[in-house]
Formats: C-alpha cells, structure tokens, sequence
C-alpha cells in the first residue's frame, strides 16, 4: 500500500552494565515516547562487546518487554566493538545499484576479515569535494558469527531483530532528529557507556571519522576499588554519590577526578588523531551522551582538554510525551543512558 506508515521497532540497546528499550510512536511530524525500560544486567553477561550468558540476557530482555505491553515484536538493535568495523572510503562515483554489486570486491581491501566471514553494508555520502571522479563512502562490515549471536538472543526472546544499527550511528541518528545537522559545522558525538566510548565526528551531518576506546565507567570502579579497598558494590554506591564503610567524600571524590581525567585523556587522543589525519580541521563543538556523561566533571574536563563547548545530549529535546505516563524528572536524569536505545527506536521497518 502506498503512503503507508512504516511499521514501528522497539529499540533495544544491549550494553555491557544493562539493556535499555525505548519504543517511540509517530506523531504529527515527529514522535512520541510510548515505552520505556532499564533493567541491570549481572557483570559478565556481555565481554567486550560480546555475548557470554545468554539466557541471563534473554531472561532481561523478555521481562523488559513484556512489562511494556506493546503491540510490536519487531526490533531494532545495535552492536559496536572490535568486530565492527567502520572505514570511510573513497571509490570512483557510482551508483547504489553498482556500488551493490561490487562491494564484496571493493571491501576487501579495506577490512581486515575474511570477506566471507562479515556482512557488509554502505554509505554513499556524496562527491568528494576536492576530486569530483570520487565519491565517499562509509564502509561498515561486522562479523557474520558477532551478529548471529545477537539475532539468536532476540529469537530466543520470542522477539523478530529487523534492523541491526551500529551504537554510534544510533546515537547520531539520535542527533539527527533532535539538534539537526549544520552544513558546515564539524561536531563529534561521544557515547560513553560502562565498557567503552564511542566517538563518531560529523561534518555537515555525515560520519567522517569513528572511533571505539575501549575503556568507560567500570574505570572509575576499578579505580575505587584499587585505590579505597571498596568491593565492586560498594564501588558503584559511592560512585554514584552514596556512602560505604571508612572512606569519606573527599576521598572518593579525588579517585573519581584522577579517573574522571584519563577518560577524557583517551577522548582527547582520538580528537586529536581526527584532526592530525583529516587537514587540521578542528572539532568545534563536542556533544556527550551514556552514563560517564552523567558525571559533571566529565563536561568541564573535556572543555578544559579541547578548548571547545561540550554538552550533554538530551534524547528527548524534539519527543513529546504524555506527563500521565512518564515521569519528567526520571527522563531528564536518565536521557544519557537512553541515547542509543532512542536512536533504534527511531528506525522503521525496511530501514537498513
Ligand atoms: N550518575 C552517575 N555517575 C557516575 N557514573 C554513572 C552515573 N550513572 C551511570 N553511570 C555509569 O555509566 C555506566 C553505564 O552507562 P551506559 O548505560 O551508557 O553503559 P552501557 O551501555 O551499559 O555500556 P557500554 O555502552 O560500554 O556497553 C556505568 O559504568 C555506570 O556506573
Ligand atoms: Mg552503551
């Protein structure tokens, strides 16, 4: 049928401290909030981006959906890491249709698996501005075994995984809608989640460069528990501003700084290496998204490293929702940590 709605997703982020979902109704002209669900999951569940306990995972992901009673069994996701790669290319200019054809070739190139053992996907993002024979193209290969794995969790869940997104072209998307992109301003986008942070630079709204660190907020964990003596749940009690046995605020807070300032060292190497590798162009302005974003001092200390304004992405800057149904102060606090899953909720049916 022509004209029709495209059929709804729910967005579900599978990240390594918990699954987040988010389903998002079309709205004149844009969308409305109309499921939402966090739960934790146990601490070796997901490993380097990888799953290790499924049925801990399925058994959370069922729950989650099931308490959201939604029509839809249709999912979108999101997968990033070692087994993701993403290369921006140039080719000579062709079409979608020709470009089809020969990526198989093309990739090979370029990625450093066996073709055979990825799925491929592109990205033509237009002419090259200084060659107009070239086009580029954005590149993102992922290891056929890596999405399997995650295809069969959603299947176990009684769930149809239609779109599989990378986490930082969710977090664009996310962008996308909310802030909307400047034809020639240069931003990045920086998801820092538990395990990793993922850095993704825009210029005039088109993927330019990504990059994955593999560190994020377990850091700040590791650090507590080296430097304080704390157990890993005691950790996470003063981490996010609780008290535990014979350790005082002044305390935590120095370990937080000191781990808070190697984060944002790594953030600031790959800025860095985007500009070294790119004619010195310069990122002018940094937008900051997933738990770690929720610790203030990551802000100001990003500020202080690149000299340029950083903010905090709110996901729900153009979503409108019902007040009844959703408490304002609950989505304020937790945007962050919602970014990517609102991004996959934004997908449609069909949508590659
Ligand atoms: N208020 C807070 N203060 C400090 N840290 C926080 C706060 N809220 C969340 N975090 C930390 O943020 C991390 C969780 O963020 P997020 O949900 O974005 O990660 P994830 O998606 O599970 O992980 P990843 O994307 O790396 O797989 C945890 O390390 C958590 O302790
Ligand atoms: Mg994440």
């Amino acid at each position: 049928m022509l004209f029709q709605k495209k059929k709804d997703v729910i967005g579900i982020d599978i990240g390594s401290s918990s699954v987040k979902m988010v389903h998002l109704k079309e709205a004149k002209g844009g969308y409305q909030l109309s499921g939402l669900g966090l739960a934790m999951l146990p601490a070796e569940a997901i490993v380097d981006n990888a799953i290790m306990d499924s049925s801990s995972i399925v058994d959370v992901v069922k729950d989650l959906v099931e308490s959201q009673k939604l029509k839809t069994k249709n999912v979108a996701t999101s997968i990033s890491g070692h087994s993701v790669i993403i290369r921006k290319i140039q080719l000579p200019i062709m079409t979608e249709e020709e470009m089809e054809a020969s990526i198989q070739w093309e990739a090979e190139q370029y990625i450093p698996f066996e073709i055979s053992e990825v799925n491929l996907d592109f990205q033509i993002l237009g002419p090259d501005a200084d060659d107009a024979s070239l086009m580029n193209v954005i590149l993102v290969a992922a290891k056929k075994d890596f999405v399997s794995d995650y295809v069969a969790l959603f299947k176990e869940c009684g769930l149809n995984p239609q779109v599989m997104d990378i986490d930082c072209f969710a977090v664009e998307n996310v962008y996308d809608v909310n802030y909307g992109a400047n034809e020639d301003e240069i931003v990045a986008l920086i998801d820092m989640g538990a395990s990793s942070m993922n850095v993704n630079v825009l210029r005039g709204g088109m993927s330019v460069f990504t990059r994955d660190i593999q560190v994020g907020g377990s850091a700040y964990n590791e650090e507590l528990q080296k430097r304080l003596g704390l157990n890993n749940e005691d950790a996470e009690i003063v981490k996010l501003g609780g008290e535990a046995p014979d350790v005082t605020a002044e305390m935590v807070a120095e370990v937080m700084d000191d781990a808070t300032e190697s984060l944002t060292q790594e953030v600031q190497r790959s800025i860095d290496f985007f500009s070294a590798t790119s004619s010195d162009e310069k990122v002018q302005k940094v937008f900051i998204t997933g738990g770690v974003s929720k610790v203030s001092a990551v802000k100001s200390s990003l500020e202080n490293r690149l000299g340029v304004e950083v903010q905090v992405i709110d996901p729900w800057r153009q979503i409108t929702f019902n007040e009844k149904d959703f408490d304002i102060e609950y989505l304020q606090a937790m945007g962050p940590v919602y970014t990517v899953a609102a991004g996959l909720a934004m997908r449609r049916m069909g949508d590659r």
